[in-house]
C-alpha cells in the first residue's frame, strides 16, 4: 500500500529497529561482542520485518531484513551436513582414559591401536571438494546444519583450493573436516591492535578463531592470519583402512595436517603421551585443550559406530587449567578514573599457561576477606579460560605467625582523602575529583582510542604533563601549546609540533566519542553511541529528564541516572562546559535514512505536546536534523511558546517558521519528497506548501494559517 500514510510512531519504530539491529550486526559480526541473545536479535528482526511489510515504503535497500534471508539471525546460508558433525566424549582423568580403552576392548576383543592427536582449541569446519575442487565451507553449527561461510574458507591461505593428487583424482565428493585456528602470536598481535582502537578483546584464540571466520568480509579473514589442521575425510579415499593413513592421505593432498600425531600400537604407552602433552601443551605456537584419541582402524571405528552425540571410537582427553604456586610479596591498591580503589597482589613471578604472571587482581575488599589474602602467603594461581590469571587460593599452611589480615587503607594512596565504601556496595572509592591518579586515568580514558582518540599521547606523557601542572583538566589538553609541551623532557620542536597538532585534528569528536571520552560511570562506547544517536546533540542530551534518558533503547534506570547525576553535578557539568570552552565540538549523531533527510529543523521556545528533546528524537527518527542555531541554510524553525531570539532571526533571514500545530501536523504525515521542500525552501514556496503565504511568519506557539 504505497502511498498509505505511515504513522508517525510507527517510523520512529521501524528507524529505531534498524538501528539496533545494524548495532547488533556490528558487535557480533566485526567486534565479535554480541550483547544480546539470539533469540532477542530474532525479536528485533521480526518486528522491522512486520512493520516492512506492512508499510513496504518503510523498506530501504540497506535495512538489515534486506541484507539476511528472511527469518535468519545471522547473514550466513545454513546448509546441511552431508553427515552429522558429532562432538566427542570428554575424558578428565586417567581411569576415563582406561575405561574408554575397556569399552572399545570389550567390543573388539582385544586392545584397539589408537592415534593420538592434538585437541585444537578452535573451530571445527566442513569443506567440500568436488572433483577436487573446493565448493563448499561450513560451520558446525548445531551439528546437523551450519553455515556457509565459503568465501572465508578460501580466504585462510592454507586451505587449498584444489586438491592435489590423490585427491585430485577423486571423481566424487568429499567432506573434509578439521579445525580452523588462531595461532597465538596472531591472537597477541590482533588484541593488541584491538586494544589500541578500544575495541573488546578476544578471550582466547578460539573465539578470535571463530570471530575471523564468522566475518561479513572475506577480507578481513584474510587479514587474520587463520591457519587449519584436517582430521577426517568422509567417504574415506579408496585404499585408506586407519585413521593414520589417512591423515597421512589428507596430507598428500595438500590440505594441512598437524605433524604432532602418535600412533600407539595397542594403545600402549597413552598415559605417559597425555602427561608429556599435558607439560608441554604451552611450548605449542597455538592452543590446544587436549588430547584425541582415535580407533586407528576404519572397520573398527564402522562397527563401534556412535550414539547421538558422539562416536564410541574417540574420546577426548581435557587438561586440567594449569594451577600454580607462587608467593605474596605484596598488597598494593590502585586507584582507578572512577576513583575505584582496587587491591591487587604483587607475586614472586610465576610461569603460568605459558606466560609469566607477577600481579593478579584481588577485585574488592570483601574478596580479599574471603579469601583471606595476607602478605608472604603462599597462594595458588590459575589462569581463568587460559587468558586472564586468578588466584584460587591461599595455602594457610606456609603462613608464619607475624602475618597479619588485610585491611583496606582508609585514606586514598594517591591524594590521602578519606576513602568512602557506600552500604551495599563492594567497592570502596576516593571521591576527591582532583585526586591526581583519578586524573590520570581520567587523562588516559580521554585521550584514548574510543574516546578523543590523540594518537602520541601516551600515559608518559600526560604523566609528566599532570606532574608539571600544565594540565590540570581534560579541557588544558586542548589548549596546550608547543612552547608548554617542549618542557617535557624529550620533546623536541618536531614532536610537541606534531602533538599540537595531532590534539587539534582531534577537536571536533562525534557526539558518542565525546560522551564516551567524559568517563560517565557505566557508559562505554555501546551506550555513548546509543545516547548520540537518540538525543543528537550534547544540548538535547544535557536537559534531558532521567524518564527521557531512560526511554531510550538499551538505556535502563541506572544508567539514566548515571548519566542525568553526571551532567547536573557540578563536576560533570564544568567537565563539559570547561571541554566547549577550550574549543572542543562535539558533532552530532550520525543521520538516519528517512523522509527528513536534508532538512534542518531548529525548535525554539516551549512546545507544550512533547520535551524539546523528544521533538529533536522525532526529527532526527525521520532523518532530519535538529539544529540549535538558525542560518539560510536552516529549512524551517520551529517556534514553540515564548520563542525568542531565534524566531528574530528566523524573521531576518527569511526562513520559514512553523508553529506546534502544523509541525505536529507534519510529523504525522511527513511524505513530503523532502528534495521537493528544498527546492521549494530554496524557491521560497516552502511557506505556501507549508501552509502559509510567503515571507509570513508565525508567532508563538499560538499561530494560525
Ligand atoms: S575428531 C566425530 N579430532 O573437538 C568426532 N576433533 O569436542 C569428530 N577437535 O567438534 C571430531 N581437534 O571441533 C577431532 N584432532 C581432532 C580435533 C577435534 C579439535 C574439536 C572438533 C570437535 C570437537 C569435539
Amino acid at each position: 500500500m504505497p502511498g498509505a500514510t505511515v504513522s508517525r510512531e510507527v517510523r520512529a519504530r521501524a528507524a529505531e529497529l534498524r538501528r539496533q539491529l545494524n548495532h547488533h550486526n556490528y558487535l557480533y559480526f566485526v567486534l565479535d561482542a554480541p550483547e544480546i541473545s539470539d533469540f532477542d536479535y530474532d525479536q528485533l528482526l521480526r518486528e522491522l520485518q512486520a512493520l516492512e511489510s506492512a508499510y513496504p515504503q518503510l523498506r530501504t535497500k540497506d535495512s538489515p531484513t534486506q541484507r539476511v534471508g528472511a527469518g535468519l539471525a545471522t547473514p550466513f546460508r545454513k546448509v546441511r551436513h552431508l553427515s552429522p558433525m558429532r562432538s566427542l566424549a570428554n575424558a578428565f582423568t586417567e581411569t576415563d582414559v582406561e575405561q574408554f580403552r575397556d569399552r572399545v576392548r570389550r567390543a573388539m576383543g582385544s586392545d584397539a591401536d589408537l592415534v593420538a592427536e592434538l585437541k585444537m582449541d578452535g573451530l571445527a569446519v566442513s569443506i567440500t571438494y568436488s572433483r577436487g575442487e573446493l565448493r563448499q565451507g561450513a560451520t558446525r553449527g548445531d551439528g546437523e546444519t551450519g553455515e556457509e561461510i565459503t568465501a572465508n574458507v578460501r580466504a585462510v591461505g592454507e586451505i587449498p583450493g584444489s586438491l592435489a593428487p590423490p585427491g585430485a583424482s577423486d571423481s566424487g565428493t568429499l567432506e573434509i573436516r578439521g579445525e580452523v585456528y588462531m595461532p597465538k602470536e596472531v591472537l597477541a598481535g590482533l588484541n593488541r591492535t584491538r586494544s589500541e582502537l578500544g575495541m573488546e578483546l578476544y578471550a582466547n584464540c578460539r573465539n578470535a578463531a571463530a570471530g575471523s571466520l564468522r566475518q561479513l568480509d572475506p577480507e578481513v579473514t584474510r587479514s587474520r592470519h587463520l591457519r587449519a589442521f584436517f582430521y577426517s575425510c568422509d567417504p574415506p579415499p579408496p585404499g585408506v583402512h586407519s585413521q593414520f593413513e589417512l591423515l597421512a592421505w589428507l596430507e598428500g593432498a595438500g590440505l594441512p595436517v598437524n605433524p604432532e600425531r602418535r600412533l600407539l600400537p595397542g594403545g600402549r604407552g597413552v598415559v605417559e603421551l597425555l602427561a608429556d602433552w599435558q607439560a608441554r601443551r604451552h611450548l605449542l605456537p597455538y592452543e590446544i585443550d587436549g588430547v584425541v584419541l582415535k580407533v586407528d582402524r576404519l572397520a573398527w571405528q564402522e562397527e563401534l559406530g556412535a550414539d547421538s552425540r558422539a562416536p564410541r571410537w574417540a574420546v577426548a582427553y581435557k587438561f586440567p587449567p594449569e594451577e600454580r604456586e607462587t608467593r605474596v610479596l605484596e598488597i598494593q591498591v590502585s586507584v582507578g578514573r572512577t576513583g575505584a580503589v582496587t587491591p591487587l597482589a604483587v607475586l614472586e613471578p610465576v610461569l603460568v599457561a605459558g606466560s609469566m604472571v607477577s600481579h593478579v587482581t584481588l577485585h574488592n575488599e570483601d574478596q580479599v576477606k574471603a579469601k583471606d589474602v595476607r602478605v608472604g602467603d603462599r597462594v595458588v594461581i590459575r589462569k581463568a579460560g587460559d587468558v586472564i590469571p586468578e588466584l584460587v587460593r591461599v595455602l594457610s599452611a606456609g603462613r608464619t605467625a607475624a602475618s597479619t589480615e588485610f585491611r583496606m587503607p582508609t585514606r586514598c594512596p594517591s591524594c590521602e582523602a578519606g576513602l568512602v565504601r557506600e552500604p551495599g556496595e563492594a567497592v570502596t572509592r576516593c571521591l576527591n575529583p582532583l585526586c591526581p591518579a583519578q586524573v590520570q586515568r581520567g587523562l588516559e580514558h580521554m585521550v584514548s582510542r574510543g574516546a578523543i582518540d590523540i594518537d602520541r599521547m601516551g600515559p608518559a606523557i600526560l604523566a609528566e604533563l599532570v606532574s608539571r601542572r600544565l594540565v590540570r583538566t581534560p579541557a588544558d589538553l586542548f589548549r596546550l601549546s608547543q612552547s608548554d609541551l617542549q618542557q617535557i623532557p624529550g620533546m623536541g620542536e618536531r614532536s610537541s609540533r606534531q602533538l599540537v597538532a595531532a590534539i587539534q585534528a582531534r577537536r571536533r569528536p562525534s557526539l558518542a566519542r565525546f560522551l564516551y571520552a567524559l568517563g560517565i560511570r557505566h557508559v562505554g562506547e555501546r551506550t555513548a553511541e546509543l545516547l548520540a544517536a537518540h538525543f543528537g546533540t550534547l544540548e538535547g542530551l544535557r536537559s534531558a529528564s532521567v524518564e527521557e534518558l531512560a526511554a531510550v533503547g538499551g538505556v535502563g534506570p541506572v544508567l539514566a541516572g548515571s548519566v542525568h547525576h553526571f551532567v547536573h553535578s557540578d563536576g560533570g557539568a564544568a567537565l563539559i562546559d570547561q571541554l566547549l570552552e577550550a574549543g572542543v565540538e562535539p558533532q552530532g549523531a550520525a543521520r538516519i535514512e528517512g523522509p527528513w533527510r536534508g532538512l534542518t529543523l531548529v525548535l525554539t521556545g516551549t512546545l507544550s505536546r512533547r520535551s524539546r528533546a523528544e521533538a529533536e528524537a522525532e526529527i532526527r527518527a525521520l532523518g532530519g536534523t535538529s539544529a540549535s542555531s538558525v542560518s539560510r541554510k536552516t529549512t524551517a524553525v520551529v517556534a514553540g511558546a515564548s520563542a525568542g531570539s531565534k524566531l528574530a532571526t528566523a524573521t531576518r533571514l527569511g526562513v520559514p517558521v512553523l508553529d506546534e500545530e502544523r509541525f505536529e501536523r507534519w510529523l504525522v504525515a511527513p511524505e513530503l519528497d523532502p528534495a521537493e521542500l528544498v527546492e521549494e525552501r530554496d524557491s521560497g514556496q516552502l511557506h505556501e506548501s507549508l501552509g502559509f503565504p510567503s515571507g509570513e511568519v508565525q508567532r508563538g506557539g499560538k499561530g494560525t494559517n
